[in-house]
């Protein structure tokens, strides 16, 4: 199962419609995507300006059915890497409020700046029962088209995605789960991968530091650098900052794409079939590939 499906399933074991899934601002829109086709609302938490989110932004955004936190790390679009001790923060306030962590980290092996360990490297063994880990060869290993990832996570979620990937799709095609397996093994050209994706990284950023008013920091890990600019074009008095995102670029120019400055839910209305098997607090356990 594809990453992305892999999201999806998770999801649906650990909610029921009507629940509410946190999913950070700004964020993969596939994230608002997977928590609508399983009928949970989104609750918006804005992330800081370094593109993390912290306990206390989770404390604001926090409803009475809250089920599920959503986060990519490392980000994808800012590349912000969420390091161990921030992470162990966060999955215990998920464990306190009975909250899961769905933890994408498909962008995991495309890091360039140190720090950023897997989740279930680094969270407290107690931790671990409130924590569910996706992850697939789309990005290092360039084979998005191959829809080949996969969920680590407590017994009770994996039976929950497992029935469901029997019932549907009944496995991942053969020939890429082999293709997948290559890939894995190949520790060669993912190193190579790093390495290029981080010249490419350096190259834009540098072009994009070189317009006059614009900074950027720099990505730590993914593929996408957000420039911001100091203009005066805009209405209002003075000087203002401008945020680009992934998906607010036109086709020469840059246009300006207004950030969540603070939580808001959304509510879907649809529902899918979905596998609402996961008891609270299962033990930890094994995964689905
Ligand atoms: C953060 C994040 N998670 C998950 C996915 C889904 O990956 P895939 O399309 O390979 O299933 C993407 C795709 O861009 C992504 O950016």
């Amino acid at each position: 199962l594809a990453p992305k499906h892999a999201l999806h399933l998770a999801l649906a074991a650990l909610t029921t419609p009507g629940d509410d899934v946190l999913v950070l601002q700004p964020s993969w829109p596939g994230h608002e995507a997977s928590a609508a086709s399983v009928g949970a609302g989104v609750v918006r938490v804005p992330a800081g300006a370094e593109g993390l989110v912290t306990v206390d932004a989770l404390q604001a955004a926090l409803t009475p059915r809250t089920r599920a936190l959503l986060l990519a790390n490392p980000s994808n679009p800012s590349g912000a890497v969420h390091p161990p001790a921030l992470m162990r923060q966060i999955t215990r306030w998920c464990f306190d409020h009975d909250v899961w962590l769905v933890s994408d980290e498909v962008y995991g092996g495309l890091v360039y700046d140190g720090g950023y360990r897997p989740a279930l490297e680094t969270v407290a063994q107690q931790d671990r029962s409130r924590l569910v880990t996706v992850d697939g060869v789309s990005k290092v290993h360039a084979m998005t088209g191959w829809r080949v990832g996969w969920l680590v996570g407590p017994e009770e979620v994996v039976m929950a995605a497992r029935g469901q990937v029997s019932r549907t799709i009944t496995h991942v095609p053969v020939v890429t789960q082999y293709a997948a397996l290559a890939a894995l093994r190949d520790g060669v050209t993912a190193r190579t991968a790093v390495q290029q994706h981080r010249r490419n990284r350096d190259l834009l950023v540098d072009a994009l530091r070189a317009v006059p008013g614009v900074t950027c920091r720099d990505p730590a890990a993914g593929c996408s650098p957000s420039p911001t600019s100091a203009d005066s074009s805009g209405p209002g008095p003075g000087r203002r900052r401008r945020t680009w995102r992934p998906g607010c670029w036109s086709r020469h120019t840059l246009r300006s794409c207004p950030a969540a400055s603070s939580a808001h839910r959304i509510t879907s209305g649809s529902a899918s079939p979905s596998a609402h098997s996961a008891s609270r607090r299962p033990s930890p356990g094994s995964s689905v590939p």
